[in-house]
């Protein structure tokens, strides 16, 4: 979507939010002894009150209506009996819409006890997401962004999974432009134009470099297992530079 009047960016602002407290909710309500079936009905619930559809089932009819991965699974988990202990690396990512203005959440979250290794992968993999945010500008190449988290992956020796993107956001859950690598890719020679919604959201790993499936038709899971965290946000690129309308 390409957002040109002021009204377009408020509609988009509220489904940024109602996906924003439902995620940081959600991730408050993380315990031990708790199936993320249940950490699933908390989000469904939530979007209700916000009167925001699940996005994932509306667009996909994925059997849920928030993805919730626990590790080593690291996107499109389906929430069911699996119980949650302490330790784990969960993945949260909310996505809805408010009157057909869609809008795109996601965060990694660890149950204490947290290893150091793994506190470091989860701020890091938002300092990597944020080196991407502020790559964004109007009239600027689309891959900067897939350079700036490379850059910031290569210098502190982790790797991104190359199979997963981000995309265009707005109107639909995934639309144009798809496919936006937080990698570095050299040869794509799209350029951001005022006014366009998408997302960022790398997958930042300790040593994967692809998502690979599993026994569902859903799950995804990271190649050798090596740790990995997801964050994404949805944005607006406009002049003055991104408006982040996932922040809560
Ligand atoms: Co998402
Ligand atoms: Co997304």
């Amino acid at each position: 979507m390409t957002i040109e009047r002021e009204e377009q960016l408020e509609k988009l602002k509220a489904a940024g939010r109602a996906v924003a407290r439902t995620m940081q909710a959600m991730a408050a309500a993380l315990e031990p002894g708790m199936t993320t079936r249940e950490l699933d009905a908390l989000g469904r619930a939530l979007l209700e009150q916000e009167g925001a559809r699940p996005a994932p089932e509306s667009t996909y009819r994925f059997p849920g209506a928030t993805c919730i991965s626990v590790s080593p699974a690291i996107a499109h988990g389906i929430p069911d009996a699996q119980v949650l202990k302490a330790g784990d690396l969960v993945n949260i990512d909310v996505s809805a819409d408010i009157d057909g203005y869609y809008a795109d959440t996601g965060g990694s979250f660890v149950i204490p006890p947290v290893a150091p290794k793994i506190e470091k992968l989860c701020r890091d993999g938002k300092r990597a997401m944020w080196s991407g945010i502020r790559a964004v500008k109007t009239g600027g190449k689309l891959n900067e962004i897939g350079r700036a988290v490379q850059d910031f992956a290569d210098r502190n020796r982790y790797t991104l999974i190359r199979n997963l993107a981000s995309h265009g956001v707005g109107g639909a859950l995934h639309e144009e432009p798809g496919h936006i690598p937080t990698w570095y890719e050299p040869g794509d020679r799209r350029r951001i134009h005022e006014g366009l919604v998408f997302t960022i959201e790398p997958f930042l790993s300790t040593g994967s470099h692809m998502a690979v499936d599993g026994d569902d038709d859903w799950t995804l899971y990271a190649d050798g297992g090596h740790a990995t965290v997801q964050y994404e946000h949805t944005l607006v690129a406009t002049k003055r530079g991104p408006v982040v309308v996932t922040m809560g």
